[in-house]
């Protein structure tokens, strides 16, 4: 190879681009070139068999070659692409070396994930996940619960009622007793699920959202295994230690009851708008069940315990992704979806 050579390649490498007319002819022009079989590879190869003075300056050249040849392809690409752009008379053409668009492949919905996550953990605890009707009978809901007809407990669910003695559940819990019925103790549910209350919107109130009901019941289980499992829940749940306290409640279900604080996640109990400057944030209710639950599932109360709680879904993934509404969930607002 020699100078002289290398010019009058590049000369007809020149004329070659120029007459080319559309991407397949510039791609032969690239594969006869700049391929791995191409011209500028064979000169490099054949660089070995050149006296030592020569190689340098040959090699140097080639390169210069190869850039050049490589400016010139892309500025024909890009007057091709022009050219079909505004349609004056270039024939039409698709571009395949263009990167292609990624399909958009859709994703979970933020309570979804709240919901396998704490399924996740539940179940390494031992517990299985169980499921229940969104349609109930009033027994279920209410009568089997310990909650009498007439009795001002009842209010505290705004129910919507349908027709014969059936209703949109306003809680998980009925269906622990759907499973009593069906199931000996010992045993450790969960029962994620969609409840539904006759109550007006704001930011922190739908009527229709999503609970986890827990259950656990055996010989022995007291309100000390009840923090623990929940303790280690929350720890796992939110990635970090977090305190807990157990105020007393009342629930017609359990015996004693509690309302279960967390230390606020977000200031770490020192206090911030989110725990309304207290320190802790309200997660759920909670309690030993109570004999008469059992007595209604068909389970003789004697010697048996448990404990039972119900904590909001929604609740938990507002503060797991700083979620300031709670009326976002059911929007199918694509700006708030498209960030999970
Ligand atoms: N069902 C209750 C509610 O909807 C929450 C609850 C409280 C569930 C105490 C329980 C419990 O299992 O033991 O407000």
């Amino acid at each position: 190879m020699t100078e002289t050579n290398l010019e009058s390649l590049k000369i007809e490498a020149k004329k070659e681009i120029e007459n080319s007319f559309d991407l397949g002819q510039i791609g032969e022009v690239f594969r006869k070139y700049l391929g791995k079989q191409g011209e500028i590879a064979r000169i490099l190869r054949s660089l070995d068999s050149l006296p030592k003075e020569k190689r340098a300056e040959i090699g140097k050249q080639a390169n210069d070659f190869k850039n050049f040849i490589n400016l010139k392809i892309e500025e024909k690409i890009k007057e091709l692409k022009e050219k079909s752009g505004k349609g004056s008379g270039g024939k039409e053409w698709i571009d395949i070396t263009a990167p292609g668009k990624k399909p958009s492949v859709g994703h979970l919905h933020p309570l979804t994930l709240i919901r396998r996550k704490t399924e996740e953990i539940f179940q390494t605890m031992g517990f299985s996940t169980i499921e229940g009707p969104e349609i109930e009978s009033v027994w279920y809901n209410f009568d089997a619960l310990n909650i009498p007809k007439d009795h001002p407990a009842r209010d505290a669910w705004d129910t919507f009622y349908l027709k014969d003695g059936m209703l949109l559940r306003a809680h998980t819990s009925p269906v622990q007793i759907r499973f009593m019925e069906k199931n000996n103790p010992p045993f450790r549910i969960i029962v994620p699920g969609r409840i539904f209350r006759h109550e007006a919107t704001d930011p922190s109130h739908e009527f229709d959202f999503y609970q986890l009901e827990g259950l656990m019941v055996g010989e022995d289980i007291s309100a000390a295994n009840f923090k623990a499992v929940i303790q280690e829940f929350y720890r796992r749940f939110f990635g970090k230690p977090v305190k807990i306290r157990l105020i007393p409640s009342f629930f017609p279900f359990t015996e004693p009851s509690f309302q279960v604080d967390m230390s606020c996640v977000n200031c770490s109990g020192k206090g911030c708008p989110a725990c309304k400057r207290t320190g802790w944030l309200e997660m759920m209710g909670a309690g030993m069940v109570h004999p008469n639950v059992f007595k209604y599932a068909g389970l003789n109360p004697k010697g048996l315990t448990g404990f039972a709680f119900g904590m909001g879904l929604d609740r938990l993934a507002m503060m797991k992704y700083k979620i300031n509404n709670i009326r976002l969930f059911h929007s199918g607002d694509l700006r708030f979806l498209q960030q999970f």
